[in-house]
């Protein structure tokens, strides 16, 4: 059985949702960036029905929340004085920082690596949640493995209703994109997923980052074929369109249209297109961010068998991650001049 609580000023309500997740339950609880899937991070068995109640792989390591720096030596052995400078900066926020794990994180967290993703995140809801459960908090996005994020409180309960014991409903996510991945166990920091926080925000903390290498450009139209596996996906084929194609985009939407096919668009800003579904995900990339993975739900619920996304037109900031979600969805199919090009990144 699956409860459902709302979130009122007074956080008393948390409570048993609380209790519960220290004594192994699982509950899913709003952050920030996305809702996640919670579990006590320093029980292997509650972690290993995270896995079980999203169909996750075992090999993909969970991120660990806290709600005070007092609980870091529970889940790392140490934090170099550069992570220091990023917690100073960047925490209660959006930044996920890998480091050296402690003896008392399980493996199955991890994934079996010596490394573990910490992350305090801001919103108020989750912070009380883990202050209130008085343990560290292991948690992925609290979506079905391979769909779209959840950014609203009926996405979860859409997924994991009968599969989790609590979803906390704490509204709309203020962010949309799961927060920045940053190794610091290396000689270089590496953005291992772009994020919440920018690549710019964190040089100008740290000096040196990089993307790690596998990451590239993501705004380069990328030209080698063959893709490992989608992310974040619709059911309906997801095609990204470039500005300078909205002719293409306009000539194909007639041609499925004609085959019969339900067709979705998501647009920057407004815009006129002749779709079964049109959704207006907003002007900027911060707006898009915030509606891609809502927008990309809808277009299940409404049943859209081939959808096109315009890509944003900004630069910087979230625009990396946006673009980083947008390919995986796609499984990287960008229509281009004549073809749809499939592209192996992101
Ligand atoms: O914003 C977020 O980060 C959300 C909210 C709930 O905090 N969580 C989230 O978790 O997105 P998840 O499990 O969906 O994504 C975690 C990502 C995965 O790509 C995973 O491979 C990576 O972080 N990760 C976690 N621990 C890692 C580690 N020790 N080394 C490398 N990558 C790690
Ligand atoms: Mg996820």
């Amino acid at each position: 059985m699956t409860k459902v609580i709302q979130i009122e000023d007074d956080f008393s309500v948390l409570d048993e949702a609380a209790k519960s997740l220290s004594q192994g339950g699982l509950v899913a609880f709003p952050t920030e960036t996305v809702y996640g899937l919670g579990a006590n991070a320093l029980d292997p068995e509650a972690v290993a029905n995270i896995f079980v109640a999203k169909g996750r792989p075992q090999d993909n390591p969970l991120i660990v929340h806290i709600s005070d720096q007092s609980m870091l030596s529970q889940v790392v052995s140490h934090v170099p004085p550069a992570a220091e400078k990023l917690m100073e900066a960047f925490w209660p926020g959006p930044l996920t920082i890998i480091l050296e794990k402690s003896e008392t994180i399980p493996v199955s967290v991890t994934a079996g690596l010596s490394t573990v993703g910490v992350r305090m995140p801001s919103h108020p809801v989750a912070l009380a949640l883990i202050e209130k459960s008085g343990v560290p908090v292991a948690a992925p996005s609290a979506n079905l493995s391979g769909s779209p994020s959840t950014t609203r409180a009926s996405h979860v309960i859409h997924d994991l209703t009968g599969r989790v014991d609590y979803i906390i409903d704490g509204g709309a996510c203020e962010v949309g994109l799961e927060s920045t991945v940053l190794d610091m166990t290396g000689k270089i920091p590496q953005i291992l997923r772009p994020g919440g926080v920018s690549l710019e925000a964190l040089q100008a903390v740290l000096g040196q980052v990089m993307y790690e290498p596998a990451l590239k450009d993501s705004r380069e139209v990328p030209k080698s074929p063959g893709m490992k596996y989608r992310h974040y996906a619709p059911r309906g084929e997801l095609y990204l369109v470039e500005k300078k194609h909205e002719d293409k985009l306009r000539q194909m939407l007639s041609d499925y249209r004609a085959q019969g096919k339900k067709t979705g668009v998501l647009c920057c800003g407004a815009k006129q297109y002749e779709a079964d579904v049109l959704l207006n995900c907003g002007k900027t990339a911060k707006a898009y961010a915030n509606a891609l993975f809502d927008a990309l739900r809808h277009m299940d619920d409404m049943g859209a068998e081939v959808i096109f996304a315009e890509l944003p037109c900004d630069e910087g900031g979230i625009v990396p991650a946006l673009m980083n979600r947008m390919l995986k969805a796609s499984g990287g199919y960008v229509l281009a001049e004549d073809v749809t090009i499939k592209v192996e990144r992101l």
